[in-house]
Order: structure tokens, then sequence, then C-alpha cells
């Protein structure tokens, strides 16, 4: 039976989340709160890692990196791919394994070098992925001669908003005409272990064109550097897997995106490797906030609440869709309108979007959908919002992973002769 089917569908829609038990979170952590199913992260690896058999799988912490979600995916066997030194710091403390561990450095700051050189010698097998020639003579000069994985700049970009299009952004890896002369050099310092490729977050069931040609460059690149002799061990042809953020959409069909990258790739010896971030996370977590405003204007009405921009960036960053359902226990029973949803932030930008809902009254508490990845990690203290609380549900226990910021937590970094 396939891993997508009986107890482990495809996807976790918001209305499949418990009410009832949603409504208890909000009244024991107060609101607003995120909150995480860690065995629905586990289910949406499993069912990758069926789909993509011998493959290594690297979780992109980026997306989330509360530590139980770091810790349970570790446990299913998932590497963990870190954009800087402190994902990669994080990582390695709770626990991760070294040669699970992949560190992405893109235009990296020196503290930053300086903080991965130092883990990769504490942690052996950590893998530093280079995106230009600059940043190997930088690890170099460091002494650094470790596990080196060179990111290549494919020339195909594809993502569910241009700032999330990467792979044909030169600001992303060495031109690939480039990459096997630059990796044949590296092999002289360092220990070449791979190449890389992200093309950007936006894999869809529909259209798969960006993704086949993507990997079909990193594997004709493959060919190249393991004709040069250069035994790579991985071909990384980066993450972005889809998941469904409105309820019409369908799930990936993981095992036809699977097959084409397999097909894509052709004959290599190195082993495949991916690195999904949302499709892990995403439907594992949801955002509760709690109306505190109705106000109706002429054509409809403003449903404030307590989350905004500052707790959720993404429908002020990228005009991204996030389900949202009432959980009011009588909701059923009321009349649906169309309402738009806003954040307390003072920007015009601060919306959660228009939604048709349950007609919404002060008090009721709103659960936002599709929130476990790129949700509390993007979430800033603008307007001196203190970040929200996020809890862990593990069955049924319930603990804090983060837990709710003061405004004293706000000013902390403030030097005591300014206060
Ligand atoms: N690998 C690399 C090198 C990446 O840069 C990224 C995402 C991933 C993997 C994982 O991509 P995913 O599977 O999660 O799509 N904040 C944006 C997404 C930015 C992603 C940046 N890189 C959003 O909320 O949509």
């Amino acid at each position: 039976m396939s891993a997508a089917t009986g107890s482990n569908p495809a996807v976790r829609r918001l209305a499949d989340w418990p009410a009832e038990r949603l409504r208890d979170l909000a009244e024991e952590y107060g609101t607003p709160l995120y909150v995480f199913d860690i065995e629905r992260t586990r289910e949406n690896y499993r069912r990758m890692a069926e789909a993509f058999p011998e493959t290594e799988i690297y979780y992109a912490a980026k997306a989330n990196t509360a530590r139980p979600v770091l810790r349970a995916l570790a446990d299913e066997g998932a590497g963990v791919e870190c954009a800087s030194a402190g994902e990669l710091a994080r990582v390695l403390d709770a626990g991760v394994p070294g040669e699970r561990v992949h560190y992405t450095a893109v235009n990296p700051p020196a503290r930053d070098l300086d903080v991965a050189v130092r883990l990769a010698d504490e942690y052996p097998g950590v893998t530093i992925t280079a995106g230009a020639a600059d940043t190997l003579d930088r690890l170099a000069e460091r002494g650094y001669d470790g596990r080196i994985c060179l990111r290549v700049n494919p020339g195909v970009g594809a993502g569910h908003h241009e700032k999330v299009s990467t792979g044909g952004d030169a600001k992303f890896g060495v031109p690939a005409e480039r990459a096997a002369d630059l990796l044949e050099d590296a092999a002289e310092s360092f220990e070449a272990v791979g190449i890389h490729a992200h093309a950007g977050s936006g894999i869809s069931g529909e259209d798969l064109s960006a993704h086949r040609e993507l990997v079909g460059r990193m594997g004709e690149l493959a060919r190249e550097v393991e004709g040069r002799g250069i035994d790579i061990e991985f071909v990384d042809v980066g993450g972005g897997f889809g998941v469904p953020y409105a309820p019409k959409e369908d799930p990936l069909d993981l095992e036809a995106v699977a097959e084409a990258t397999r097909e894509a790739l052709g004959d290599v010896d190195a082993a495949l490797a991916v690195e999904p971030g949302r499709y892990l996370v995403a439907d594992a977590g949801v955002l509760l906030t709690e109306v505190n405003t109705v106000k109706e204007v002429p054509g409809g009405a403003v449903v404030g609440v307590g989350a905004g921009m500052t707790t959720l960036a993404r429908p002020a960053i990228y005009d991204a869709h996030h389900e949202i359902r009432n959980l009011a226990p009588d909701a059923a029973e009321r009349p649906e309108r169309e309402v738009t949803v806003a954040g307390p932030v003072c920007e015009s930008g601060d919306s959660l979007g228009e939604h048709r809902l349950p007609d919404p009254e002060r008090g009721d508490l709103l659960a936002v959908g599709n929130a476990g990845a790129y949700g509390y990690e993007m979430a800033s203290q603008y307007n001196s919002r203190p970040r929200p609380a996020s809890v862990v549900l593990d069955g049924d226990d319930a603990r804090v992973a983060r837990r709710r910021e003061t405004i004293a937590d706000v000013t902390a970094v403030e030097p005591e002769e300014n206060v």
C-alpha cells in the first residue's frame, strides 16, 4: 500500500484539525500561537522517503527550526540542510550527526565561515556547499580542507513567487559552464563530494518542466565530473516540493515527481539527494489567532486579529494564500460572509487576505492553515511586537517549543547605559 493512502494521506487540510483541541490550546497558551503536530511531519517524511527510495533526504531547516521538529526528522533518518551558521549550530546542537548535515553558504559573512569551519572540525562529516569561487578561497584561508559540495546555477528558475525563484538568479551558485573546472580545482584542496542546485520553491504537479530541466542539467554535469575522475557522492537537486495552500489545489503527486527526477537525472554513479523544507512541515502547523475587532465598512467588514505580518509574513511578502477557519463552537450555524482579515501592525500590507468565513465575532478563535513552514521562522519584532509562542503536539502531549516573548525580550539587547 502506498504511504499516500490509508493512515498517511497526502495532505492534511485545515478542516482536518480538531477544533476543540485547538480551542483548548489557545486557552492554555494564549494567542497568537503556532501549533505544530510532530506526527504529521513524520508522516510527510515517510511518504517522501517511500517515493524517493535510495535518495538522501535533507530537511531544509529554514522552514522550521524548532528543536523537536529537527529531532523528529533526524530520528526518521533525515539529514538537514542549513542556510546559516546559526542554523548549523542549532542543528548540530540538537544532535543531528555531522555526516548528515549540509551547510549551504550563500555570500557567507566571515563570521558564518569562522563558525562553520570550527563546527565542521568539531563534528566530523559536515559538508559545506559553496556557491562561489570566493567562498572556496575563503574556506581554504581558514585552513578548511574538508567536505565540499559545489552549488551550481542551473539557469532554470521556478517558484510560487518571483521572490522565491533562485535557480535562474546569478546570486546563487557558480555558472554551470564553469562548474566542472571549479570542482576539479577544488578537489585538489578539499574533499569534493557533491554538486548542488535549487530552482526555487515551486515544484508543482501541473508543470514539472523546470524541475526536469534542472535535474537533467545536473545529471549531465555529474557525468562530466565523474568522467574527469572526481568521485562525487551525491547530486543534490534542491527542494521546492509544493504543497496545496488552497482547498481546491491537489497535493503533489510525489511518485510522479520522483519518476521525473530519476528519468531526468539519467545514469550517474552518485546518489540522488533532495532538500525539501515546506513539504515536510507546512501542513503540520497551524496558527491560532483571536478576533479582537469587527468593523463594518462599505462593501464588507474588516476583521482585526492578533496575528499580523510580524507573526506570519507570507501573505504580506508574497501575497501568499493561507486558508482561515473560524473555530467558534457554533461556527457551523452562522451565515458565511466575505471579510478582510487584518493584523495589528501599522502598515496597510498587514493583512491575512480576503476570506469567506462563518460570520466572525469578537472573541472568536481563527486557525490559519499551512503555517508550519516559514511561519514562526519569518516572524519579527517589528512594531516592538514580541514574537508569538509555539507549541508542539506529539500524540496527546503538548509542549512549548518557543515561549511567548515579552516586551523585555524585545529590549533585552539594548546596553544598560542606554536605558
Ligand atoms: N534548498 C535550498 C538551497 C533552499 O534555498 C531552499 C529554500 C530549500 C532547499 C527548501 O525549499 P522548500 O522545499 O521549502 O520550498 N520564505 C519562502 C521560501 C523561501 C525558500 C528559500 N529556500 C516562503 O515562505 O515561501
